[in-house]
């Protein structure tokens, strides 16, 4: 059996497109265009990939987008002054502050200034509070992302016996709560899991959000599971690959995301989708 492809970069397209005809109507409706500010601290290089990268999603949705580019030394009272003032512009809906910051800066302090209503990151407590009391408002973008795309694929999770490996608050972490609110049952697996692989094989859906290639191994994947990478690594060819082997994997899976072309386009996708939502729904 070879796995059916999750299709990311496809199903991206697809909601990029239903986002540009609501732009169009808010257009149409005399109203303004959803507005994205992205806040970048220094020149870390992925960074610098993920941040054009959405900048132009948003350009190309029809948003308004502003960027916001500063040096590494920029004190962490300038960067508050600067979100405080996207939090009070009206033309602004959402807030985007680039991680890592630079270590002199409190990253907590920063993400807990922003607005939770323009928190299109979906990072602020207030907004993963809401997301694990089953009140959803704006959704940390992977794990929504991932969300998003097993709903296109009319995957039903309630009920399946869900492996999230990887336990970071941007990623592992929300993405449990997502697959609770889909009514799966999670296991969290993190560096002090004992027996990661008996966690592996026993999961109808394996989410793998790690960063470490071959951190499970294709052999301990259930026969027929659904298997989620949200890792992005680059290999010694200079090539992206995820955290799964994917050639082993997709000879075991019933359906696996590919990288590139999984996760990462969802992501942005529900970065689009979380700013439309923020502009619809403004804190009056
Ligand atoms: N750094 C890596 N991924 C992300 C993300 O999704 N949001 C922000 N703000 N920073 C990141």
């Amino acid at each position: 059996m070879t796995a059916q492809i999750l299709d990311g970069k496809a199903v991206a397209a697809h909601t990029r497109k239903y986002i540009t005809e609501q732009v169009k109507k808010r257009y149409e409706q005399g109203r303004m265009p959803p507005g994205l500010a992205v806040v970048m601290v220094g020149s870390d290089p992925a960074s610098q990939i993920y941040v054009r990268n959405k900048r132009r999603a948003c350009e190309e949705v029809g948003f308004h987008s502003i960027a916001h580019d500063l040096p590494e030394d920029t004190s962490q009272e300038a960067l508050l002054a600067i979100v405080d003032e996207f939090n009070n512009d009206p033309r602004i809906h959402g807030i985007l502050v680039q991680f890592p910051l630079p270590d002199h800066m409190d990253s907590n302090a920063v993400l807990e200034r922003i607005q939770p209503h323009k928190d299109v990151d979906g990072f602020h407590p207030y907004n993963l509070g809401r997301l694990a009391q089953r009140r959803p408002l704006l959704r940390p973008c992977t794990p929504y992302g991932v969300t998003l795309l097993l709903e296109h694929y009319k995957i039903h999770t309630r009920g399946m016996d869900a492996t999230v490996v990887g336990a970071s608050n941007h990623v592992g972490r929300p993405m449990v709560l997502e697959l609770l609110l889909a009514g799966s049952t999670v296991t969290s697996c993190h560096r002090f899991t004992k027996d990661l692989q008996a966690k592996v094989s026993q999961a109808d859906l394996l989410v793998v959000a790690v960063g470490k290639p071959g951190v499970v191994q294709s052999q301990w994947i259930k026969p027929g599971a659904i298997v989620v990478d949200i890792g992005i690594n680059r290999g010694a060819n200079g090539k992206l690959k995820g955290d799964v082997e994917f050639d082993t994997a997709k000879e075991i899976a019933s359906m696996i995301t590919p990288v590139p072309g999984g996760v990462g386009p969802m992501t942005i996708a529900s970065l689009l989708q979380n700013t439309l939502y923020a502009a619809e729904h403004p804190q009056t």
